[in-house]
């Protein structure tokens, strides 16, 4: 797999995001963590798809990517994290949908419908993918912060909790989650 600085197109497109030359993801990008740190064994396959190395991710740590034009959060969840999100009872989340494209038609905001698994039929809970992107109107959310600690967008006060669900503020929905899937132990292929 070849590194992202071999891709000079790849490399611009994270210092245009860094510097917030996209309005929306600027308040986000000031004071994100960004990328922990901008995925540097990304590799872009195409266009529409992207591997991300995630190997090094140890539990409590979050990668950020750049995916067409869009961040996407890639977490590796604590246990706490996850016993957490699977404590929350649906009937407490204002929107009861997965927002998974992953998953089957109609699946309810469930963790484990939420959640991304290494293996068919492992489910951990321990890895969360999601587009990086305020469902009220696109800013890019804080992670570990907010009143459920997932993640917090300061543009207008939503909260969303360690599964990415909208629990508080003006969003509509759960943060959504992208076509992904572990193509090995240590590789997601987005898109
Ligand atoms: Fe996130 Fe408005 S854009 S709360």
């Amino acid at each position: 797999m070849s590194n992202a600085e071999d891709h000079p197109s790849t490399r611009r497109d994270f210092l245009y995001y860094a510097t917030g030359g996209v309005g929306v993801v600027a308040t986000g990008a000031a004071v994100w963590p960004l990328v922990n740190q901008m995925n540097p064994s990304a590799d872009v396959q195409a266009a529409s798809t992207l591997r991300v190395d995630v190997g090094d991710l140890s539990p409590g740590t979050q990668l950020t990517v750049l995916f067409l034009g869009k961040p996407i959060f890639i977490r590796r969840r604590t246990e706490e994290e996850i016993t957490v999100a699977r404590a929350v009872d649906l009937s407490d989340l204002p929107d009861t949908e997965s927002r998974n494209v992953n998953a089957a038609t109609g699946a309810d905001a469930s963790d484990s419908n939420r959640t991304l698994a290494p293996f068919e039929g492992e489910d951990t809970g321990e890895w969360l993918v999601m587009w990086g992107v305020c469902t009220h109107l696109g800013c890019v959310p804080l992670g570990e912060a907010g009143n459920f600690d997932g993640w917090f967008c300061p543009c207008h006060g939503s909260h969303y909790d360690t599964a990415g669900r909208i629990r508080q503020g003006p969003a509509p929905e759960n943060l959504h989650v992208p076509n992904a899937a572990f193509i090995d132990a240590s590789t997601i292929l987005l898109g």
